[in-house]
């Protein structure tokens, strides 16, 4: 059953800096196992979360383009970091900094995904807070839903270029 989606309270769910989220995914991204933090912090049970898709915790503020680089990444078999704001059951929210893997079987078949996320600074919040408003704005502005993806992964692109770094590296700088 589809659990409604919360309403932001702008307030920040408690997530201590020696917590680690972890979740493991499979290769559609739904969720196969979560640990007591991510459950504690999201404000969801172990029953709520298995077999649903990870986008249980998006949070509005969060750009599409962020969430289609990961992919592009992780289904390439290469490692994700970067910075998520999430949304908890309640309507709070948490930041983290995430590193994303890809899961292999003796073959080297991707068999699903592997999630650790740690709190972030707030200094490095603040840094990023500002990209991701830019590129939610970028993918708000046309009517129709591809077009605003595209403008939102132009503009990262551009944004990036202008640094010339990949998303990863700059994630790391701030
Ligand atoms: C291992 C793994 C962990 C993920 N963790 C999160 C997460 O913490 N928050 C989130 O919003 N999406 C997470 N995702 C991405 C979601 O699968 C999804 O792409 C994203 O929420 C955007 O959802 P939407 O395309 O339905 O808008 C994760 C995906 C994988 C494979």
């Amino acid at each position: 059953m589809a659990i409604p989606r919360p309403v932001p309270t702008g307030r920040a769910s408690p997530f201590a800096d020696d917590e680690i989220i972890v979740t493991k995914t499979d290769p559609r991204g739904r969720i196969l196992y979560a640990n007591e933090t991510f459950l504690t912090v999201s404000r969801l049970t172990l029953a709520a979360v298995l077999g649903q898709p990870h986008s249980i915790v998006r949070h509005p503020d969060m750009p599409r383009c962020i969430f289609e680089m990961m992919w592009k990444t992780i289904g390439a078999g290469g490692e994700f970091f970067g910075y998520v704001k999430n949304l908890a059951s309640n309507g709070d929210h948490y930041w983290v900094f995430a590193h994303v893997t890809p899961s292999r079987d003796a073959t080297g078949t991707i068999t699903g995904y592997h999630s650790n996320r740690r709190k972030p600074e707030e200094a490095q919040v603040a840094r990023i807070e500002p990209l991701y408003r830019r590129l939610l704005a970028a993918e708000a502005a046309p009517s129709d839903r591809k077009t605003g993806q595209r403008q939102g992964a132009e503009l990262l692109a551009a944004f990036l270029a202008e640094r010339g770094l990949p998303y990863e590296q700059f994630a790391f700088s701030l």
